[in-house]
């Protein structure tokens, strides 16, 4: 097997020919792709090429128009009675955090773990405390989301997304809303889960922090996956010319 090929009997997620529009506009033009358990995929391309969109599908956000995801093996769709299910397997970040404002950190963490998975308040809180430490964060247990910096507010947004266990996170430019000085914070929290073997799908800008922890890069252009190469190989290798004119756009910034 080439180093290009992606074992499908590890993939978590499967994609095949999905093509998605709004109206008129079709935004994903027939995508195939694998998530592989374990591993951490970059997806990179210029705005409007529709890297959120692939990443609401995955998490049944999205309807798909035609094609088929896989989620584990078994086709996923959002119209599905058990779409929930699924979802509930899957974490998201956003960009701009989304915590609940009347919620203190704490109870941003335990709602979801309490309300949908019924665990009892004790160990629920338990749980969420270590999250928090993991994210390096404890002393804002109590804090309001309006009194953390934006970098606090993303950890807690990833520590909330981890209390539910997900098999899988998916993260939608996660630091573009920060302060560069918190970029860093929020990526070494990233990074440090992909290491520790969290199948993870990144859509980001920060191209140090994909060449670091990606294992593949995926780059979209106008609804298409133009490249899909091994981390070392995008970077160090041939890629096309529409991939090279992106990369030096961005890394001219
Ligand atoms: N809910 C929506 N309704 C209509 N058009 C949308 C919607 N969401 C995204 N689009 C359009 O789909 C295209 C791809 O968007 P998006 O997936 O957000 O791209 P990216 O994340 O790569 O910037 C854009 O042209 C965007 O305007
Ligand atoms: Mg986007």
């Amino acid at each position: 097997m080439s180093s290009d090929a992606q074992a499908a009997e590890n993939a978590i997620i499967e994609a095949f020919d999905v093509r998605k529009s709004f109206g008129d506009l079709e935004v994903l033009r027939g995508i195939s792709v694998n998530v592989e358990e374990r591993k951490t995929m970059v997806i990179v391309g210029p705005s409007g090429s529709g890297k959120s969109t692939l990443i609401r599908c995955f998490n049944l956000l999205e309807t798909i128009n035609s094609g088929e995801i896989l989620f584990e093996g078994k086709p996923i769709s959002g119209t599905d009675k058990d779409a929930w299910k699924t979802r509930l397997e899957i974490g998201m970040v956003f960009q701009n955090f989304e915590l609940f404002g009347h919620l203190t950190t704490l109870e941003n963490i335990i709602l979801a773990p309490m309300v949908v998975k019924g665990i009892g308040r004790e160990e629920a809180t338990e749980k969420a405390m270590a999250l928090l430490r993991k994210v390096q964060i404890p002393e804002k247990a109590v804090s309001f989301p309006d009194e953390l910096s934006g970098g606090q507010q993303q950890r807690v947004a990833i520590a909330r997304s981890l209390a539910m266990e997900p098999k899988l996170m998916l993260y939608d430019e996660p630091t573009s809303a920060l302060d560069p000085e918190m970029i860093k914070e929020v990526l070494d929290v990233i990074q440090d889960l992909s290491q520790e073997g969290m199948t993870s799908v990144v859509v980001t800008h920060e191209m140090g922090f994909a060449r670091r922890v990606a294992d593949r890069i995926v780059f979209m252009d106008h609804g298409q996956i133009v490249e899909n190469a091994p981390s070392d190989q995008f970077f160090d290798g041939e890629v096309s010319d529409r991939a090279k004119l992106f990369l030096e756009q961005i890394l001219s910034h």
